[in-house]
């Protein structure tokens, strides 16, 4: 049984929460494999999404998850609904909460926006990502890539390369990793980085190239433009220099080692075009992350639409 109820931050989750997650993502990878992919473990309880920020990927991994697991879907559409009317956003959830979900899920481009209305609201949360703060279930699917991938955490290294100071990801897994024992270091430049960073505990690089021959993981960020208030980085070549991967980079990687990134990939920007070419699933994880996204997220939604039972 899981400690929390909701899911905003990966402090709510303690080490024995982190076993069951993945431990159940490993039954759902199961059913994901066979030829019909559902189980009828939640079937009659109604999961609800709602995205206030623009999302194909998390979005639709969640929905699926919830179908695959016999789960009704409603998906609030927050470009149409009455929140254009100024509808206050409390009451546009709790009129949503009055159709009697079980689960809602909520994006939000604002920093705290999820724990706030996590406060009026009796109905279990998860968190798919709140402006720059956090982003559980990426970290969960990262972590878990990472559990398939080496079998276990002991001894690994990870660089988180890029956009520090932006990323929700970035936070997120930066926790987790420390969590769970992976040595972390970030990779990026002054103005990338947040003024508060003692907190994380993490050591710090500013070239990739000089974690390259050390690491397991490099986890490249996605560069946030969307929430970038002024231009961080004087050009993409200035960006490239320093903090992206490339062909000749990928070959200076230790021998078993793996890149992610969350998706969506600023193609020539953290990866270059001809490295996304490359289609080695063996260190390029990207394909994969999205596929244990599936997972990870069945699992979360099965055990904590369980909880309240
Ligand atoms: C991440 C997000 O939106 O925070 N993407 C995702 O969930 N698919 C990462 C990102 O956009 O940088």
């Amino acid at each position: 049984m899981l400690s929390f109820k909701n899911l905003i931050d990966i402090d709510d989750l303690s080490l024995k929460d982190i076993e069951i997650i993945l431990e159940n993502a490993d039954t759902f990878s199961d059913v994901l494999e066979r030829d019909l992919k559902k189980v009828p473990a939640l079937r009659g309880k109604t999961v609800l999404t709602m995205f206030f920020e623009p999302s194909t990927r998390t979005r639709n991994s969640f929905e699926l998850a919830a179908k695959r697991l016999g789960a009704d879907t409603v998906s609030f559409a927050a470009a149409t609904s009455s929140l254009r009317k100024g509808e206050f956003i409390i009451d546009t959830i709790k009129t949503m909460q009055s159709m009697v979900v079980d689960l809602i899920i909520i994006r939000h481009s604002d920093s705290g926006a999820v724990n706030f209305i996590s406060k009026y609201i009796e109905t279990p949360i998860i968190n798919a990502g709140d402006g720059k703060h956090q982003h559980p279930t990426q970290a969960l699917l990262d972590l878990y890539t990472i559990k398939k991938t080496f079998g276990s955490f002991k001894n690994l290294k990870a660089a988180i390369v890029g956009d520090i100071l932006n990323s929700r990801v970035a936070r997120s897994n930066i926790i987790l990793f420390n969590k769970v024992g992976i040595e972390t270091t970030i990779v990026t430049s002054s103005i990338l980085k947040p003024e508060n960073f003692d907190y994380f505990n993490v050591k710090t690089a500013t070239n990739i190239e000089e974690v390259l021959p050390f690491v397991d993981i490099i986890y490249m960020l996605r560069m946030q433009f969307e929430r970038q208030d002024r231009k961080y980085y004087p050009s993409i070549k200035e960006y490239n220099s320093f903090l992206s991967i490339d062909e000749k980079r990928f070959s200076l990687m230790k021998e078993n080692a793996i890149i992610m990134h969350p998706g969506p990939v600023n193609r020539g920007i953290e990866i270059s075009e001809g490295l996304m070419n490359i289609k080695d699933e063996s260190k390029i994880k990207i394909n994969q992350q999205v596929r244990n996204g599936l997972a990870i997220r069945m699992a979360l939604i099965y055990l904590m639409c369980l909880k309240q039972d």
